[in-house]
C-alpha cells in the first residue's frame, strides 16, 4: 500500500480523495487509538513527503506526543502554548505559512517553516488530539489541505 501511496499521480485534492478511501478502509478493522494515530500518520506522510506527521493527545492540561512519522519531537505542549496548543485552544484548525512570524511557535526542528494543524474531536465533541503536519518549505497548506485533512480527522474522531 504505501508504495500505490507514494506513487499516486494527480492534483493534491486527487491524492487526499484516494488517501481518504484508503484510510477509511483501514479504520474499518481497527479501534484502538494509538493504532489508528500510527497508521494514518504513516498514510499521510507517505503520500505527500511531508517533513513531520504526527499527532498529540490530550491529557489533562497538555498534549502528549503520540504516533508521528518523522525526526524526534517535543513530548509536551502546554494548552493555548505554540501552533498545537492554539488551534486546541481555539478549537479550530490553524494554517501558518511562516512558523517564523508565529508568535510562540515551538521549534522541534528548526527545518520546519510551515504548518498545519488540526484538532480531532471525538463522538462528544471534545478535542482529544490533535493532528500536526510540517513542511520544510513556506507555505505548504492551503484551503485543501486544511478541509481534507479536517475531514481525515472527523473521521478519525467519529472513532474515539
Ligand atoms: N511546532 C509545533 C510543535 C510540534 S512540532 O512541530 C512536531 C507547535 O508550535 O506547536
Amino acid at each position: 500500500m504505501a508504495e500505490e501511496l507514494h506513487i499516486s499521480q494527480g492534483t493534491k485534492a486527487d491524492k487526499y480523495e484516494l488517501l481518504y478511501k484508503q484510510i477509511a478502509e483501514v479504520v474499518k478493522y481497527e479501534s484502538d487509538s494509538i493504532a489508528l494515530m500510527a497508521n494514518i500518520s504513516a498514510m499521510i506522510h507517505q503520500t505527500f513527503g511531508f517533513w513531520w506527521t504526527g499527532f498529540y493527545r490530550v491529557i489533562g492540561e497538555e498534549l502528549v506526543l503520540a504516533p508521528f512519522q518523522g525526526p524526534m519531537a517535543c513530548t509536551r505542549i502546554a494548552y493555548g502554548k505554540g501552533v498545537c496548543g492554539t488551534a486546541w485552544q481555539r478549537g479550530e484548525s490553524v494554517v501558518v505559512e511562516d512558523v517564523e512570524q508565529f508568535p510562540g511557535h515551538i521549534a522541534c526542528s528548526s527545518l520546519s517553516r510551515s504548518e498545519i494543524v488540526v484538532p480531532i474531536k471525538n463522538k462528544d465533541n471534545d478535542i482529544v488530539a490533535v493532528l500536526d503536519i510540517d513542511s520544510e518549505h513556506l507555505a505548504t497548506f492551503d484551503e485543501v489541505d486544511r478541509l481534507s485533512l479536517e475531514k481525515i480527522a472527523t473521521l478519525l474522531g467519529s472513532l474515539l
